[in-house]
């Protein structure tokens, strides 16, 4: 199995620098005793403090403005996050998307993200399951749409994290089995984009993980790795999560 890619996105989380400095320490430590890459996705305004020394760890930004500069007021640039110390930027999160990041405006920040040298990891996911198959249309227009303007050359910087809407937030994740149908799905659609190319993008999972779930999607779920949201500001449950991990 594939070293897992663990993107830890904090949201706006936690309440102050202090707390935000503890849970990195904690996260350092446990993400230390893991084989897989670990990628913390703090709020923009801790960003800068946390991504000093940050051995073992890298850095994402939430979210970037698709424009270089200019009158965008509350936004920050990719070369902004770049210059901090972020790694990666999130992009087309759910929540996000549920303000104002449309198909095309997440084509424009992927293309920022990768302009600037930076992994876009793009969110993708429906809203609600139908009983008919209209998700996959779903999925497949926001993965379309998302990578457009991404050449064969700078499909390295991609990075896919399904997200079904209805599964972050809740109790539990959606089951490992229509991850891996899931899975296969992306594959197929980037397969039908870039060819043999297409296959080696890595497809993480995003919703409801902590750390059983974690170990039975990283094992059956088909997946490279995976998004986690309230787990990773719980430190307890952080931790059991990274634990978990290292079984992998
Ligand atoms: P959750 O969040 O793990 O709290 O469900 C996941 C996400 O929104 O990225």
């Amino acid at each position: 199995m594939q070293q897992p890619l663990l993107i830890l996105n904090w949201k706006m989380n936690p309440e102050t620098l202090k707390e935000a400095k503890v849970l990195k320490t904690e996260t350092q430590k446990q993400a230390k005793k893991i084989k897989g890459n670990v990628v913390l996705v703090p709020p923009a305004i801790f960003l800068s403090e946390l991504a000093k020394g940050a051995e073992g760890i890298a850095y994402a930004a939430q979210n970037i403005h698709e424009e270089v500069g200019g009158s965008h007021t509350g936004d920050i640039s990719t070369k902004q996050a770049k210059s901090v110390g972020a790694r990666y930027a999130l992009i087309g999160h759910a929540e996000r998307r549920a303000l104002d990041d449309t198909d095309e405006r997440v084509q424009k920040k992927v293309a920022a993200a990768i302009t600037a040298g930076l992994q876009a990891i793009i969110c993708i996911g429906e809203k609600v399951r139908d009983e008919n198959g209209t998700y996959l249309d779903v999925v497949r227009s926001q993965l379309r749409e998302a990578v457009a303007s991404v050449t064969k050359q700078k499909l390295k910087q991609v990075i896919i994290a399904y997200e079904p809407v209805w599964a972050i937030g809740k109790e539990k994740p959606m089951s490992t089995h229509e991850m891996h149908e899931m899975s296969i799905f992306i594959r197929k659609v980037l397969s039908e984009l870039y060819g043999k190319q297409g296959m080696s993008v890595p497809v993480l999972y995003g919703g409801s993980i902590e750390a059983d779930s974690a170990v039975h999607m990283m094992r059956e779920g088909d997946v490279q790795g995976l998004l986690v949201g309230r787990a990773s500001v719980d430190v307890e449950k952080l931790r059991a999560l990274l634990k978990a991990l290292q079984s992998i």
